[in-house]
């Protein structure tokens, strides 16, 4: 797929590659659209029910997916090659954080590093189209291993299709 495949309809709206980061509005948890006065108090366990997060299974189904991308990634010496750190746990909880904030879950990823910016933080690998498509190959099979609902594998895999192939940074 090309970038010029990606749908334009106000059904699904391209991804701008600037945004790349951010949940679309309807997945946010209930609290960041209430007014302050109603929001539950901050020791108050966050009830997740109404997000995409909370939905497919929350931390559990999320750290089974990128667990299995990682074990993927480990075993891909494309992949492999282009993560900088000799330990991949670290870079398994930096995309955990990310992916459970944008479903909607906690917001550990702003907290710890700040605005996704992930064309940003891509520019300093070669994002290629071989990549992208071991990257997504790896993503395959954590999605895969979670069982999901066929709507919600298909909203999580359009997402991550997109976003793989907007990364595309060199030839
Ligand atoms: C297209 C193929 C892709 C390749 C080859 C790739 C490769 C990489 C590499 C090498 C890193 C550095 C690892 C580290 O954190 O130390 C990284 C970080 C990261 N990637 Fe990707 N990536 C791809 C696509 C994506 C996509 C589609 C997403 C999101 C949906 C994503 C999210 C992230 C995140 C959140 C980080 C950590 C950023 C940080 O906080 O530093 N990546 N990626």
């Amino acid at each position: 797929m090309s970038n010029e495949q990606i749908p334009t309809s106000p059904a699904k709206p391209a991804l701008d590659p600037t945004r790349l980061g951010e949940a679309p509005a309807s997945l946010l948890p209930l609290t960041g659209k209430m007014p302050e006065a109603e929001r539950p108090e901050e020791d108050e366990p966050a009830d997740y029910a109404d997000t995409f997060y909370g939905q497919v299974g929350g931390h559990e189904t999320f750290s089974k997916i990128i667990h299995v991308f990682y074990q993927g990634v480990a075993a891909d010496p494309l992949l492999r090659a282009m993560y900088p750190e000799e330990d991949l746990g670290p870079a398994e909880q930096r995309m955990l954080m990310f992916i459970e904030q944008y479903w909607g879950g906690p917001r550990t990823y702003l907290e710890e590093r700040g605005h996704p910016r992930l064309r940003m933080r891509h520019v300093p690998f070669a994002v290629t189209p071989e990549a992208r498509d071991h990257w997504l190959a790896a993503m395959r099979k954590g999605v895969d291993a979670a069982g999901l609902s066929p709507m919600h594998e298909a909203t999580l895999w359009d997402y991550l299709e997109r976003a793989a192939h907007s990364l595309v940074n060199s030839a």
